[in-house]
């Protein structure tokens, strides 16, 4: 399985007492392509982060790709996000003045094929697949449209040939035509990757790209008030 957890208990640091997520199974086989819904504030994040090794369970089993992450220290978790995983954020989280190729060339640096050079041309066609058309590969990020933004986003979640692939409310910003357009070229490199795909939004909408919606409120119960 890509995704399997077991009897995950989470809470925040210093909120032993409070349950935020309370997950007695949730498996996620290889190349599935799952959309996770649920209003804002539902936890959706943090099950991201949980799936991702940046939150360790009070209790529990996380294993991702067979391995526990729950019983990695922090280097090792860190070490295996870079290896494994890539994540397509809210807010794009690109460098304002790298341009579009060196916002991906950076993320090949913490990846496992770490070299140099031959790249280059790996990038570029990715881009190209992303319809980011060559006179745009060396502006700023800062001054490419939000679409062209969130696209080169997704270049750099995948250039490191990630297994599992996280996208936390990658659409939130984008108009229609650009989030119709945004959906249609993530999920053909998905499928085309074989990749293992979560998704997360609270717009309901979305889910007809996918052909497993789960509601975060079936995935984890909570009790009391959570
Ligand atoms: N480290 C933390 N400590 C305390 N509260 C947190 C922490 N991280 C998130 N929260 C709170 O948990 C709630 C749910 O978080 P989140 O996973 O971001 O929901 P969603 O992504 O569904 O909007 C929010 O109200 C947020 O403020
Ligand atoms: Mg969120």
């Amino acid at each position: 399985m890509t995704i399997n957890l077991k009897d995950v208990h989470v809470v925040y640091p210093g909120m032993p007492n409070k349950p935020i997520l309370n997950i007695q199974s949730w498996v996620v086989g290889p190349q599935e392509q799952v959309f996770v819904h649920g209003p804002s504030g539902c936890r959706k994040s943090t099950l991201l982060n949980l799936l991702s090794g940046m939150l360790v369970p009070k209790n529990g089993e996380v294993s991702i790709l067979n391995d526990r992450l729950d019983q990695m220290d922090q280097r090792q978790r860190d070490r295996f996000r870079a290896n494994h995983i890539g994540y397509v954020f809210q807010q794009f989280n690109l460098i304002p003045y790298l341009n579009a190729v060196e916002s991906v060339q950076l993320a090949t640096h913490f990846g496992k094929h770490a070299t140099s050079g031959v790249r280059q041309n790996e990038i570029e066609a990715l881009l190209e697949k992303l319809n980011i058309s060559s006179d745009d590969w060396h502006k700023q990020a800062s001054t490419l449209s939000i679409g062209q933004q969130q696209r080169v986003a997704i270049a750099r979640a995948l250039i490191n040939k990630p297994t599992l692939l996280i996208a936390d409310e990658p659409t939130s910003s984008l108009d229609q035509d650009n989030r119709d357009n945004f959906m249609s070229v993530l999920m053909s490199l998905v499928a085309e990757n074989n990749i293992t795909l979560v998704f997360v939004s609270h717009d309901l909408s979305l889910s007809r790209y996918f052909n497993r919606v789960d509601a975060l409120s079936d995935i984890s119960s909570l009790d009391g008030d959570g």
